[in-house]
């Protein structure tokens, strides 16, 4: 307790947040997510004594693999992935109740061997625990999981009480509106709402925490957050990295679908929502849907509010680097787009006429995610009227990642004895003011499900009003096929498409 009280991030947690007895278990248990990010964030949690007592962690997964195997795997996933270093003590009393059990996704026996084990660790420490399960497995056996979970009454499990059942289900939430729509069926089918956990990491970020902090508990931002003050609104998630070892995922996903329909549309809807009653799940959540639900359909003719582009070779960091269609497990005509970018209007009093725009790639010039706020200029009675005075809009901009932080661009006076004007950016860093070992989102976000904290995750309503807006986008993309898919060079900042979007309402995109 001593460590906690002492950690900056961790002061005052220790009061309220006893997660109850749980039995973790993952499906998916030897993927590619597990290692990298759902075991080092258990440990993680276990390092800063934020795991109950009686917390056990079950691996499932269709290969066999022996307790001690699976032990093993998960010390390794520490080792390589975890934001610190392996500690024999933490990891050993997590690893004396880590186990594993194998079996198919669609065999109901399996299921039941599996409530059997974790009866079976109910009955060794004399206590019921909740479970929460991970479906951290390809979307196309989350059907049969959840309808297992039902048949074998893993789900219904001490429902009605505090440590009932909970699910988290990995994204993708859905391919369109019909498929997010049919699993949100099959959920109603099994789960009751408040157990169901849609991840979408962003939300677990702290940079994405803070926006509703900086928002909601600053006096000075609220009289300035609307269309009176507000010329536009620019939403980047850039990646350096391409599609990687991802082919065969990426081919059926797209950036539209990877990173606009939910990082990019979390952080506008955190952005451009109305402030909640309270700070907890239900008020939050409903103000989201309710922003979400007021944006105006895409305008997907000539001119439009949309734009796609792939990636040609270029270069990054010195390097020459292949086009998508060279990327292994590419079709050579691929029409799969790694970049997108949207012009988005919100229909509501505080947004009217403040376009929002979205865009997020690959292989770009550099890695990146942040929100700017472009406010409107001063008006230009008394610096506007000579190039001595170098006049810029104020911009806020929070930096999602890298280098964590807010800026805000504010007009100065050059220290001498003319009046002339220069933009500064006044920042706070995180890493400066804090230190930093910030937590990685998947610890906030298992910690939040074990409590039975929503807040951070995506309703099902949330979901499907999202999928609404960009299904229509998809279907004439895929109609469309390479007619009218532009392309970057990788290393750059994107396509001449993007560009033109903004060009129109004469806006040009912030060099992050
Ligand atoms: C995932 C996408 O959801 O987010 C990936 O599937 C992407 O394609 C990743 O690279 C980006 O996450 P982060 O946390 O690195 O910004």
């Amino acid at each position: 307790m001593a460590e906690i009280s002492r950690h900056p991030f961790l002061q005052g947690l220790s009061k309220h947040r006893g997660a109850p007895p749980t039995v973790v278990v993952i499906f998916g248990a030897s993927g590619d997510l597990t290692a990298r990010k759902l075991i080092p964030a258990v440990y993680n949690l276990g390092v800063d004594n934020l795991l109950p007592a009686d917390f056990y962690l079950v691996g499932y997964g269709r290969k066999a693999i022996p307790d001690e195997e699976f032990r093993t795997l998960a010390a390794d996933a520490i080792k390589e992935f975890s934001r610190r270093e392996l500690n024999q003590d933490s990891w050993g009393r997590i690893a004396a109740h880590t186990s594993y059990v194998a079996g198919g996704y669609d065999d109901k026996a399996a299921f039941d061997r599996l409530a059997a084990h974790i009866a079976q660790i109910e009955k060794s420490i004399g206590r019921e625990v909740q479970t929460l399960f991970y479906i951290s497995t390809p979307p196309s056996v989350f059907e049969p999981i959840l309808l297992n979970l039902g048949a074998s009454g893993l789900a219904a499990k001490y429902i009605g009480q505090a440590h009932h059942a909970k699910v988290i289900i990995e994204k993708p939430f859905g391919h369109d509106l019909a498929s997010a729509q049919q699993l949100n069926a099959t959920l109603r089918r099994v789960f009751e709402e408040y157990q169901v956990y849609r991840i979408d990491h962003y939300l677990g970020k702290e940079t994405v925490q803070d926006l509703l902090v900086q928002r909601f508990s600053n006096a000075i931002f609220e009289p300035l957050w609307n269309r009176n003050f507000i010329d536009s609104v620019q939403i980047t998630v850039a990646e350096e990295v391409g599609v990687g070892a991802r082919g065969g995922y990426y081919e059926q996903s797209g950036c539209l679908r990877d990173m606009i329909q939910n990082h990019t549309m979390q952080l506008l809807a955190l952005t451009a929502m109305e402030p909640p009653v309270a700070y907890e799940a239900e008020a939050i959540r409903d103000e989201k849907v309710k922003v979400l639900k007021a944006i105006q359909p895409l305008n997907l003719g000539p001119g439009g509010d949309v734009a796609r582009a792939q990636y040609a070779a270029g270069m990054m960091a010195g390097k020459s680097v292949p086009g998508y269609l060279q990327e292994e497990g590419i079709a050579p005509q691929s029409a799969t787009e790694t970049y997108a970018a949207i012009r988005l209007s919100i229909n509501n009093w505080r947004w009217q006429g403040v376009p929002f725009y979205l865009r997020s790639g690959k292989r770009m010039a550099r890695r990146v995610s942040e929100i700017a706020i472009n406010f409107k200029p001063a008006p230009g009675t008394l610096f506007a009227e000579s190039n001595r005075f170098n006049l810029a809009a104020n911009t806020l901009s929070f930096q999602i990642q890298p280098d964590e932080g807010l800026s805000l661009i504010l007009n100065t006076k050059i220290p001498g004895l003319e009046t002339r004007l220069q933009p500064v950016k006044m920042s706070f860093r995180y890493a400066t003011t804090f230190g930093s070992n910030t937590p990685e989102a998947y610890e906030r976000l298992v910690l939040d499900a074990m409590i039975g904290d929503g807040t951070l995750f995506i309703r099902g309503d949330e979901a499907e009003t999202s999928w609404k807006l960009y299904t229509p986008v998809l279907e004439a993309w895929a109609k469309a096929g390479r007619t009218g898919l532009d392309s970057y060079a990788a290393g750059s900042w994107g396509p001449p498409c993007s560009d033109a979007i903004l060009a129109q309402k004469n806006h040009v995109w912030r060099q992050p």
